[in-house]
């Protein structure tokens, strides 16, 4: 049995023989409220691991650099070892969530350039808000990482989001996190997914990603196999 070397919420990572390369493996589990509601999502983990793959791969044919290497089963992938560095970043084009309740507007309005936030990733202290320069004063990244992932994450926006609008979805925000690697350079980790990201059918803005578990509104796995098809045409 490999090592493993980090359970998180919805995912697990294993030691391979390789020292730079880990396998990464994608469970059921779902939290919401920062893990305060827990349940089960019915083969959220193979979904995912598909969502997630395809995304990994049409970015990276797009110029972004990840930590995705290949996927190896219904629930594992291959992927480059990374140091993640604690920030959690959020891109976003629409308002919707946290934002729509902060600012005091509607769910769907429509920002006039995409927003980038930082939150410090950090369970115990509830993933708090923070600036950019929280992240070089604390030690966790340098002001060339950080002006990287801002860079990198308006970038994925605009790919994710031209690719996602030919198949009538519509990117309202998302959130990345990123790692440095054994070579130092700063690239795209972890996952995008229905759980990470907010995605909306183009024609009658229904939710097709983990709105539906967090609201309680149903039809949660269904909206999963909803986006798989529209990427890929297949079901699952
Ligand atoms: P928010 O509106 O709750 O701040 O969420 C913004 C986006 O980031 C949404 O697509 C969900 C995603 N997200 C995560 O993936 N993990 C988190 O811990 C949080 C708070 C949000």
């Amino acid at each position: 049995m490999a090592e493993m070397l980090y359970e998180g919420k919805a995912k697990k990572v294993f030691a391979t023989a390789d020292p730079n390369e880990v396998v990464i493996y994608y469970k059921d589990d779902a939290t919401a409220l920062n893990g305060a509601k827990h349940g089960t999502i019915v083969d959220k983990g193979i979904m995912n691991n598909t969502i997630t793959s395809f995304f990994f791969e049409l970015l990276g044919k797009n110029g972004i650099e990840h930590h995705f290497i290949k996927k190896l089963s219904d629930r594992e992938q291959l992927c480059k070892k990374v140091k993640i560095i604690p920030v959690e970043v959020v891109c976003r084009n629409i308002a919707a969530g946290s934002l729509a309740k902060k600012m005091g507007v509607e769910e769907g309005y429509v920002l006039h350039r995409p927003l980038v936030e930082f939150y410090y990733k950090s369970d115990a202290l509830d993933d708090p808000m923070i600036s950019p320069d929280y992240g070089v004063a604390f030690g966790f990244a340098t002001d060339e990482q950080i002006a990287k992932i801002r860079d990198m994450a308006l970038k994925i926006n605009a790919v994710l989001k031209d690719f996602l609008a030919e198949r009538k979805v519509r990117l309202i925000d998302f959130k990345t996190e990123y790692g440095v690697d054994s070579e130092g350079n700063v690239i795209l980790a972890d996952e995008i997914t229905p759980d990470t990201a907010r995605l909306w059918d183009w024609d009658t803005n229904e939710k097709l990603d983990k709105d539906r578990f967090r609201r309680d509104m149903g039809g949660v796995e269904e909206a999963y196999h909803e986006i798989i098809r529209r990427l890929t045409g297949e079901g699952k």
